[in-house]
């Protein structure tokens, strides 16, 4: 048998298997024979579970944002307290912010601690040790408003989008030209969700067997600086455009590190970067750009690169662990901002190749859903 015939009779045979179980799944006897079943009912429930989660997603956040913007996490950080005195310092009549707090209660950001008191949940505390999931809780509200009619941004009928406006230099063809209010709140947003970015990429891959670090649409500056931190030996350089640049050049200097760094302004589609390092990050990068503008990109690395030098890519990657709900997270997003989609191994492996790459592999990270690592050589 031929090797097409072969999959086209696997396939046949996964699409009858499958047909048959979303029957049985889409009957509403079986699902109330499951439920009752005693072996089935734990997956009947589970099942039930899930799908009550999706459906309800929206307002569970909408509960984080009640809570993040009544700075809850912060208030309760010092010890549990009274229902009535969040309401009375948030404004809140008593019992709204009772149902307030008992949702979040039940959502595992706060919990009950007797007396009409509340304190912090397991997730309410977390929150608190990585305050870019704040920025990012906040962020929402242009996502969301994006996403209010989800067909209309699929068929592109939503000529201003939010998310267009906030990352103006997706899609842009004068990126270089956008001026310090256009860049700001991206890099700030950007900033605050940085340091657990920079502990899986660091945990992962160790930069201090290299000699020069370029850090391309570095941001900032956080991650160079938290790159310099774990190898104070590395000499660092920063490439982003012109006014992001500007803003990076402060913070290195802010951080004492100005006399190890160099920072270069410009667009890494139309300008190249500088010389001199053996290593190259692209954290948070290329996911945000269409195949041909990551292609463009990845030229301008290569010329930029030495024989031998190593491109570091740090960013989730789908189909790694528990990547599943961000790639549906990321899709729509990116989708919304106007370019770009998160990419598989597989799918990154083949734009390095295309681009001369070669030892393409992936690093295992801590948390691959916040970012993976692959790495290429020249
Ligand atoms: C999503 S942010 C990531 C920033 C940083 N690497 C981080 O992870 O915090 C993407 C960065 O790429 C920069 N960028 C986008 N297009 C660029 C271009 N054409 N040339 C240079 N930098 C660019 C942006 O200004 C921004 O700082």
């Amino acid at each position: 048998m031929a090797r097409s015939d072969t999959m086209e009779s696997s396939f046949r045979f996964g699409d009858r298997w499958r047909g048959m179980r979303d029957f049985l799944l889409s009957s509403r006897r079986f699902q109330r024979w499951a439920a009752a079943f005693p072996l089935t009912r734990p997956i009947a429930r589970r099942r039930a579970a899930d799908l009550f989660d999706l459906c309800a997603g929206f307002v569970y956040s909408q509960v984080l944002v009640a809570c993040v913007r009544l700075r809850l996490f912060q208030q309760l950080q010092i010890g549990p307290l009274a229902a009535s005195t969040l309401a009375a310092r948030s404004q809140v009549p008593p019992e709204a912010m009772t149902m307030l707090l008992e949702a979040a209660a039940s959502l595992r950001l706060l919990e009950k601690r007797g007396g009409q008191r509340f304190g912090l949940g397991p997730l309410g505390a977390a929150m608190l040790g990585n305050p870019g999931i704040a920025a990012m809780v906040e962020h929402h509200s242009a996502l969301y408003a994006d996403l209010a009619d989800p067909i209309a941004l699929l068929r592109g009928e939503i000529a201003d989008r939010q998310l267009a406006r906030y990352w103006p230099y997706a899609g842009s063809e004068a990126e270089n030209h956008l001026g310090h209010d256009a860049i700001s709140p991206y890099t700030a947003l950007m900033s605050a969700s940085q340091p657990m970015v920079a502990e899986m990429v660091l945990g992962a891959y160790s930069f201090a067997r290299h000699r020069c670090l370029l850090d391309v649409g570095g941001g900032d500056g956080s991650f160079l600086i938290a790159a310099g931190r774990v190898a104070p030996h590395l000499r660092l350089q920063l490439f982003d455009l012109p006014e992001v640049a500007a803003i990076a050049h402060d913070k290195l200097t802010a951080a004492g590190m100005a006399a190890r760094a160099t920072v270069t302004g410009g667009s890494f589609l139309r300008d190249s970067l500088p010389r001199g390092a053996d290593v190259v990050s692209l954290i948070r990068v290329v996911h945000d750009h269409d195949d041909e503008n990551v292609l463009a990109l990845l030229a301008a690395v290569r010329a930029a690169l030495p024989a031998g030098g190593t491109l570091v890519i740090g960013e989730p990657i789908s189909g790694e662990a528990g990547t599943d709900a961000v790639s549906a997270y990321f899709s729509m997003y990116l989708h919304a901002m106007g370019s770009g989609r998160p990419r598989s191994f597989v799918a990154l492996r083949e734009l390095l190749r295309r681009s001369g790459f070669a030892d393409v592999g992936s690093h295992r990270t801590r948390i691959p859903m916040i970012a993976s690592v692959v790495v290429a050589r020249c």
